[in-house]
């Protein structure tokens, strides 16, 4: 979704702001722009269709930017199809403000009309430019930017979070938020707005997060913010811990290969703090021993790959904890009237804390009086805090489109939620504890091994990557694993695929075999090997030229009847898709590299997707 930036300070604003939009790229994004102010120049806007070093093209051609405050904008088009003047920012026709948006205003048109009706004329195709245009309309009559900035705000209807830089007082930015994220940077003698915290950890650490109906104002060494009623609040900051490399490619040629490989050390750190002595300690958590067994049913939301690791958690909490689980896509479940109430727990899933349909769905649930737990990667994200409880993934920045460590965290960190709550409720064995703990220590290493030789997914890319369609077939777990690993095929590398039960294959999906259709058969989960087996049989009786995936003692028996096949090593069986997904993670990505995509920055795709 559409990123912003904002700087306030001693120093040109320009330079800043460039960098902060090139750290929010990963986003992904069809235009750039950015709007300095200071007082003898007044408003200086550049924008463009394209990336930012497009627009730093543009900035080469043209006379400095000079001013200390200013606001910047990736944009990713929703209303009027990505060209220059669609581009943020949009100033008001005097030219007294400019504005960056992300959300989307849902009445602009009304607001639109009134304006026009009055005189006004417009400039581009957005939505965003009714909030500039209106805010200029009120600012003329009552000459005070505050008061208009309230007025605007009581009419718009939608998200927004919204960056603002005024003319008539070029020593400040003002900010404000309803239902799109949002944060204040707190640097020495300068002050900064940011969509994520990316933008602006190359120079602060100390930020706070905006709350719907807030408005920020900010100014060189001083920020004020105040609620929907004007009255002063007092924010509570968040250090972040996150190291500023952590956020470069460092050598690699894409963030998504870099962070394929960050996976054991991410995972490690996830473990580590609840892992204590051969127990899963969650001392933390507000739940009871008494809730945990009183629990009557656990429903996890998310969308995307935090989706499928609910999958998988639907899977394994079931087979540990003994309650009835539910797996929905957040955007569904928030529209079909869910039945949960005080004794049911939802888990929310999310790496960036900001999925509007997730948020939405968790309001939902905890109108009713259940219980939210969220598994989260961003510290202070919006759906942290919301949440009843929240366990935090320690996958550090994660920059690639494709996600992939958030992904290995988030299945490590369920798990051992699953384990917690089992023990607590008596329903697992103790040594079926004590070997999934020992399992959990092992796993780091034997990612490592998985990710010691990339070459054999190079060659396979190389023999498939010219393939238009995919299918991926397992059963129980590793059919929740084709759906990760047909997602990242699908994502980066454009080829349509699909990933199936392998016992529904028969129920109609076999018909789409034909000769040299590749099927990718997963077939790591030991209970349903035979099984697995005879549905390889069955897709290469069709034709299908069959790429499996297996456990290493298990590979001779599948050797003799597939024509390639990947191995990793052997685990306890609930912890067995954090290592085969990182084959299908390499294969993807290597496929995507020979196809020529653009693998960080897929096409129409947004790392956080902040609108419905
Ligand atoms: O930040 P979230 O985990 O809530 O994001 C959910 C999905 O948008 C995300 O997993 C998406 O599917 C990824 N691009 C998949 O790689």
């Amino acid at each position: 979704m559409c990123g912003i930036v904002g700087f306030v300070g001693a120093e040109d604003a320009a330079p800043i702001l460039l960098d902060s939009l090139e750290r929010l790229e990963y986003r992904g994004y069809d235009s750039a722009g950015i709007a300095v102010v200071d007082r003898e120049s007044g408003l200086q806007v550049e924008k463009c269709k394209g990336y930012v070093s497009e627009l730093r093209g543009r900035l080469t051609q043209r006379a400095p930017m000079t001013g200390c405050a200013g606001i910047g904008h990736t944009r990713w088009a929703t209303h009027g199809e990505p060209n220059d003047i669609n581009s943020h920012p949009h100033v008001s026709q005097n030219g007294r403000v400019a504005i960056v948006h992300n959300g989307i205003i849902e009445n602009y048109i009304h607001i639109k009309e009134f304006l026009l009706s009055r005189g006004v004329t417009f400039a581009s195709d957005t939505d965003t430019e009714v909030v500039a245009q209106l805010l200029e309309y009120f600012f003329n009559d009552c000459d005070d930017i505050m008061d208009a900035v309230y007025q605007v705000l009581d009419r718009l209807e939608g998200a927004y979070a919204l960056g603002i830089l005024c003319a008539d007082t070029p020593d400040r930015i003002i900010a404000a938020r309803k239902d799109a994220p949002l944060l204040i940077g707190y640097g020495e003698g300068c002050s900064f707005i940011a969509s994520d915290v990316t933008a602006v950890i190359a120079h602060t650490r100390t930020v706070s997060y905006m709350e719907d109906g807030e408005v920020a104002v900010l100014t060189r060494g001083r920020v004020e913010v105040f609620d929907e009623y004007r009255r002063p609040v007092e924010k509570t900051s968040h250090y972040v811990d996150w190291d500023v490399s952590a956020a470069e490619k460092g050598g690699y040629a894409h963030f998504m290969l870099k962070e394929i490989h960050e996976q054991p050390q991410a995972v490690r750190s996830t473990i580590s703090p609840y892992l204590r002595d051969g127990k899963i300690r969650f001392d933390g958590l507000s739940v009871s021993t008494d809730y945990i067994n009183g629990l009557r049913d656990i429903h996890i939301i998310a969308c995307g790959s935090s989706y499928h690791v609910g999958m998988i958690g639907k899977y394994n909490l079931e087979r540990l904890v003994r309650v009835p689980v539910s797996v929905s896509l957040a955007s569904e479940f928030q529209y079909s009237d869910p039945l949960v109430g005080r004794d049911s727990l939802i888990i929310a899933i999310s790496q960036s804390g900001e999925t509007l349909d997730t948020i939405t769905a968790v309001k939902t649930v905890r109108s009713r009086g259940a219980h939210v737990l969220s598994i989260v990667n961003v510290v202070g994200s919006s759906l942290a805090r919301i949440s009843d409880d929240v366990l935090y993934t320690r996958a550090g920045p994660e920059i690639a489109v494709a996600t992939t460590k958030a992904y290995s965290t988030q299945l490590v960190m369920l798990n051992m939620l699953g384990l917690y709550f089992a023990e607590q409720r008596g329903s697992v064995a103790p040594d079926e504890y004590a070997a999934i703990v020992t399992a959990l220590e092992a796993l780091p290493a034997q990612m490592q091994q998985v990710l010691d030789d990339t070459d054999e997914y190079q060659y396979l890319a190389s023999q498939y990557f010219n393939r238009e369609r995919v299918f991926y077939i397992g059963r129980n777990l590793d059919y929740a694993l084709g759906l990760e690993g047909s997602l990242k095929l699908k994502e980066i590398s454009y080829i349509h695929s699909e990933s199936y039960a392998a016992g529904e294959l028969k129920h109609g999906t076999i018909s789409l075999i034909e000769d040299g259709t590749l099927v990718i058969a997963l077939a790591t989960y030991a209970p349903l090997f035979e099984k697995a087996l005879a549905n390889v049989r069955e897709v290469q009786a069709r034709g299908a030229d069959v790429l499996a995936l297996t456990t290493a003692d298990r590979a001779g028996a599948l050797l003799e009847n597939v024509h390639n096949l990947m191995t990793v090593p052997d685990t306890h069986l609930i912890l067995q898709p954090n290592l085969g997904v990182i084959p299908l993670q390499l294969l993807a990505y290597y496929i995507a590299l020979q196809r020529g995509c653009d693998i960080d920055k897929p096409r129409n795709l947004a790392k956080s997707v902040t609108v419905e």
